[in-house]
């Protein structure tokens, strides 16, 4: 089975999404660790299945460049096949783009091009948007612009404020993760071509 570390920064709902999917012995991946770059209340989604957690913080580290190596570092011990970026709210360096890109994907609550950044849902809302969504990208070196896996919809209604519509796309984004980390783990980086695992 396909190895995945998880990284959140928050509740991390879409990561406990991925663990109930691992449960089932017929998908094809398992979650072998949940980092995170603070206390962060998803780790407990792990904890309470006694899988390993870590925590990198960026305070802890004298700058950004030692915080990303040692951040790759962490995820290495888990010799992952994907990583996936699940609500982690810090961009990474290229310490670990260099070691995981091109297995390294993030979810975003918008249909990317549209609407990058930390405040995606509030932005769509703001912008008058009729439908927004959730994409799962490939990670690069910029902010939530790597190549797009998959997207799915999601109609913005009326009265949406920014809590509602996240919750509703974070319910979308949770079969969407699952369904897309299945299909990756059925064709492994390895075998796709240089195109589709951009650095
Ligand atoms: C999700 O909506 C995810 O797409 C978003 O954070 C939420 C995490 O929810 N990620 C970003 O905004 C990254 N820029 P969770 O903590 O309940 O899994």
């Amino acid at each position: 089975r396909t190895r995945v570390v998880v990284l959140v920064s928050g509740t991390g709902s879409l990561c406990a999404a991925l663990l109930d999917a691992a449960d089932d012995p017929a998908y094809p991946a398992d979650v072998v660790a949940v980092g995170a770059d603070r206390e962060a209340p998803g780790l407990e989604h792990a904890r309470r299945r006694d899988l390993p957690t870590f925590v990198c913080r960026l305070g802890d580290h004298p700058d950004r460049v030692a915080w990303d190596r040692a951040l790759a570092g962490a995820i290495a011990a888990h010799r992952p096949d994907l990583v996936v970026s699940a609500g982690f709210m810090k961009l990474v360096g290229p310490a670990v783009l260099d070691a995981f890109g091109g297995r390294l994907l993030n979810t975003h609550p918008a249909l990317l091009p549209a609407f990058p950044g930390a405040h995606a849902v509030r932005d769509a809302l703001a912008a008058g948007a009729a439908v927004t969504g959730s994409t799962v990208h490939w990670v690069d070196a910029g902010m939530d612009t790597g190549p797009v896996i998959a997207q799915r919809e999601v109609p913005v209604l009326p009265g949406d404020d920014e809590g509602r519509l996240h919750e509703r796309i974070k319910a979308v984004e949770r079969t969407l993760l699952v369904d897309t980390v299945a299909r990756l783990a059925a064709d492994p980086p390895s075998t796709r071509t240089p195109r589709e695992t951009p650095r």
